[in-house]
C-alpha cells in the first residue's frame, strides 16, 4: 500500500477479463506474427503480455504458399503466408511445451479447409491445460479452400460458429472477423447468434502490390493481406461500430487489432470498445512496442485519473468530434 502511494502509477489496475479468462493486461499477440512464442524470445519477455495468441493451426501441416509471400508497404505490410503451419499433431507434441513455460494464458488460432478440420483441432484443445480458449480464424484471405469463405457470409458464420462451439465444452471460443465485407455488424452478429463468447478484429484487408518494372504481382500469391498502421483507422471504426451495434448489447468483448504500435493507438482502441488487444505488424518492426505500449498505457491512466484500464473501455464521446 506504502509503495502505492509513493508511485500511483502502481496503483493501476490493469487487468481485463477475456469471457471468463483474466488477462493481468489487455495485450496479446495477434495471430500469426509471433509464431508459437519461440521466434521472439531472445528480443522481448513475453510474459509482459496479458495472453498469447497463437500461429493458425490447422488439421494437417501446411506448407503455405510460394514466396514471395510478404512485402513492405507504405504503411503496413502485405503478407500472402497462406497459413503456413506444423500442424495439429507437431502442434501438441513440438508447441505446447513451449506454451507452457510462458506462463499466461494461450489462446489457439484454429483454422482449417473444412468444418471437420476445424472441429478436429478446436476439439483437441479441450485437453491442452495451458490453452484457454480458441479463436476461430474464418477470416484468412490468403487461402484456396477454407479460410475467408467461412467468414464473409453472416449464414456461414453462424452455421460454423455452432458447430465449433458444439466441441468447445469448457473453453471460450472468439470468433475472428473480416473486413472484408460490406457489413461487419452483420458477421458479428451472426458469430454472436452462433455462440461466440468473444469476437476478435481485425484480420487483413485483400491487397495487392505491383512491381511496375516487372508489371508483375509483388506476392508471387498475386493478393495477400494488408496489415499494419495503414489499416488502424478503419479497425477502430469497425471495433467502434461492433462494439455498439452488437458486442455491448449482447455483453461480449472484443479483442481488437489493426495497426497498434503506440501506446496511443492502444488506447484508441479501448475507447473504442476493445477490452483485449492484439499487436502483430509492429512487432516486426521492434518487439519491445509491447513493453512501452504497456508502460505508455499506465501513464494514461494514471494523467486521467482512472484506477483501472476498464474504466476507460467503450468511454468514446461521440457528442462531438475533436476540433
Ligand atoms: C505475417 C502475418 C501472418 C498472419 N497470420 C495469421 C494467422 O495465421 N491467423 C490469423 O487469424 N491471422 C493472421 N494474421 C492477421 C493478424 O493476426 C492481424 O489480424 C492483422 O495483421 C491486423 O493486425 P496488425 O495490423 O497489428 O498486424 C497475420 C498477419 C500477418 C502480418
Amino acid at each position: 500500500m506504502k509503495s502505492a502511494i509513493r508511485n500511483p502509477q502502481s496503483a493501476i489496475d490493469l487487468s481485463v477479463n477475456i469471457a471468463g479468462v483474466e488477462l493481468k493486461n489487455p495485450l496479446m499477440t495477434a495471430s500469426g506474427t509471433c509464431g508459437y512464442a519461440d521466434e521472439y524470445a531472445d528480443f522481448v519477455d513475453l510474459r509482459a503480455l496479458g495472453a498469447f495468441v497463437t500461429k493458425s493451426i490447422t488439421l494437417s501441416p501446411r506448407a503455405g504458399n510460394p514466396y514471395p509471400r510478404a512485402v513492405e508497404t507504405r504503411a503496413g505490410m502485405l503478407n500472402a503466408i497462406g497459413l503456413a503451419n506444423v500442424g495439429l499433431e507437431a502442434f501438441l507434441a513440438e508447441k505446447v511445451p513451449l506454451l507452457e513455460r510462458l506462463d499466461i494464458p494461450v489462446f489457439v488460432n484454429v483454422a482449417g479447409t473444412t468444418v471437420d478440420d476445424y472441429i478436429a483441432v478446436a476439439e483437441a484443445m479441450e485437453d491442452v491445460a495451458v490453452v484457454r480458449g480458441c479463436e476461430l480464424n474464418i477470416s484468412c484471405p490468403n487461402v484456396q479452400a477454407g479460410g475467408i469463405q467461412f467468414g464473409v457470409d453472416p449464414q456461414a458464420v453462424e452455421t460454423i460458429t455452432r458447430q465449433i462451439k458444439a466441441v468447445c465444452r469448457t473453453k471460450p471460443l472468439i470468433v475472428k472477423l473480416s473486413p472484408n465485407v460490406s457489413d461487419i455488424a452483420a458477421t458479428a452478429r451472426a458469430a454472436v447468434a452462433g455462440g461466440a463468447d468473444a469476437l476478435s478484429l481485425i484480420n487483413t484487408f485483400i491487397a495487392m502490390a505491383i512491381n511496375v518494372e516487372t508489371r508483375r504481382p509483388m506476392l508471387a500469391n498475386g493478393a495477400g493481406g494488408l496489415s499494419g498502421p495503414a489499416i488502424r483507422p478503419i479497425a477502430v471504426y469497425m471495433v467502434h461500430r461492433v462494439y455498439t451495434e452488437v458486442a455491448q448489447p449482447a455483453g461480449i468483448p472484443i479483442i481488437g487489432m489493426g495497426g497498434i504500435q503506440y501506446a496511443r493507438d492502444a488506447i484508441e482502441f479501448l475507447l473504442a470498445g476493445a477490452t483485449g488487444l492484439a499487436i502483430g505488424t509492429a512487432l516486426f518492426v521492434d518487439p519491445r512496442c509491447l513493453v512501452e505500449i504497456r508502460q505508455g498505457l499506465t501513464d494514461y491512466l494514471a494523467r486521467h485519473g482512472k484506477k483501472s484500464v476498464r474504466d476507460i473501455i467503450g468511454t468514446l464521446d461521440t457528442s462531438t468530434s475533436d476540433p
